[in-house]
């Protein structure tokens, strides 16, 4: 499809978003019009005549897009992160949405219930989500056998968490469970994501200590898998925090880290709605996230000398967000909560964004502006 004629059909896929759909899902319930999103998607994406039609009103690719990381070829560098689709309920129609990969999850070793609703809150003005799901999913064994007998079209990631249980507060139990569900999915799609950093499990986010990590990662080292590793880190770290686990997963088999997962604290300057209503727990996506998530984002290109490769994801709802993502150092990006405020027409918007942008400042190939912002020694 030309440009013109991209710009078109998205900009009356807006409109009909932003006049239509967005005023009906968001007078109701957040996690209801979530599960009914994943019935919608899971019935298109079974049918050829859905992953069709869906291809026609969302789909774009340019070959400037087009990218090799961790020696996975990607139509395009844009994910839809961990936790839209839990179950990997959706990974025939993701593809179909103009999306260049898809992360399932967070799947954890044991069926996990999460925690008790309501457990997602909106806040309009800061275009933000407040989440505190805990970690729901069908557990590893059941997903596993799901994913083996799925057709991926695109490279699916799988995350990996520990079990949401009171069992898992006993360290050595933890790291068994978390062992589990990486086993158990060793052999399936194309990396895989151990998420130390989700805010609403029971315990915290226990990895985050180093003795944790060391022995976690340990672990997991002694299951064979083909599969890239990365490991996805809490916006909330300090940059000492965040360096002292760098140095850790570098002595293991890491290949990557994903900046960021939601952010707890809510004196956050983008958060701009009375929270008053909403219950102190959970985290957030969107907004918030932004700024927190480019900044590490920085610091890891920086730290490791464009070394290390980096998913950017936080708050990203434009081509410039997902441009200045880029040159900060992310070779990938991943989103939810843009897609969720903007409707599914912005994935093909942010990559057609993303082509303009990058022949614009004289680069061919997306993988030409990584890190060009930061300066390295
Ligand atoms: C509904 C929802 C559920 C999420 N669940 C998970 C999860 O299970 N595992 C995970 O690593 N991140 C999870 N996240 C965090 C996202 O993957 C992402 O890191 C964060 O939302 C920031 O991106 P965004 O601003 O584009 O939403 C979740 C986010 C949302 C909105």
């Amino acid at each position: 499809m030309k440009n013109v004629a991209v710009s078109v059909r998205n900009a009356i896929i807006r409109a009909g978003y932003r006049y239509i759909c967005k005023p009906y899902f968001f007078a109701r319930d957040p996690e209801l019009v979530h599960n009914q999103m994943i019935t919608v998607g899971n019935m298109l994406g079974r049918v050829w005549l859905g992953r069709a039609l869906t291809s026609l009103l969302f789909n774009y690719s340019h070959p400037s897009l087009h990218t090799t990381v961790l020696g996975i070829a990607f139509k395009n560098p844009l994910g839809l992160s961990a936790g839209f689709d839990k179950n990997a309920d959706l990974v025939g129609i993701i593809p179909s949405v103009g999306f260049g990969f898809e992360e399932v999850g967070s799947i954890t070793g044991e069926y996990c219930p999460g925690n008790p609703k309501p457990r997602m809150w909106r806040l309009l003005k800061s275009k933000s989500l407040v989440i505190y799901y805990g970690l729901n999913n069908r557990g590893c064994v059941v997903l596993g056998q799901q994913l083996r007998r799925a057709l991926f079209r695109i490279p699916v990631g799988t995350s990996i968490a520990m079990t949401n249980c009171a069992a898992n507060l006993d360290r050595a139990h933890g790291i068994k469970d978390f062992a589990k569900a990486f086993r158990e999915l060793a052999d399936v799609g194309a990396y895989t994501t151990v998420n130390i950093s989700c805010p609403n499990a029971q315990g915290g986010q226990p990895f985050v200590d180093s003795g944790a990590l060391e022995a976690l990662l340990t672990e997991l080292d002694k299951i064979p898998t083909n599969k890239p590793v990365l490991i996805k880190l809490s916006p909330d770290l300090t940059f000492a925090q965040v360096d002292t686990l760098l140095d850790i997963a570098k002595a293991h088999r890491v290949h990557g880290v994903i900046c960021t997962n939601l952010t707890k604290p809510r004196d956050n300057k983008a958060v701009v709605d009375d929270l008053a209503n909403i219950p102190a727990v959970g985290g957030l996506s969107g907004a918030p996230t932004k700024e927190l998530s480019d900044a590490l984002i920085a610091h890891v290109y920086t730290r490791e000398q464009g070394k290390c490769i980096i998913v950017g994801v936080g708050g990203i709802s434009t081509a410039e967000d997902a441009y200045r993502k880029i040159r900060l150092g992310a070779s990938l990006l991943q989103m939810i909560t843009g897609m969720i405020f903007e409707g599914p027409q912005v994935v093909s918007e942010i990559n057609q964004g993303l082509a303009r942008l990058l022949a614009r400042d004289g680069f061919t190939h997306v993988s030409q502006a990584v890190g060009v912002d930061v300066p390295l020694r």
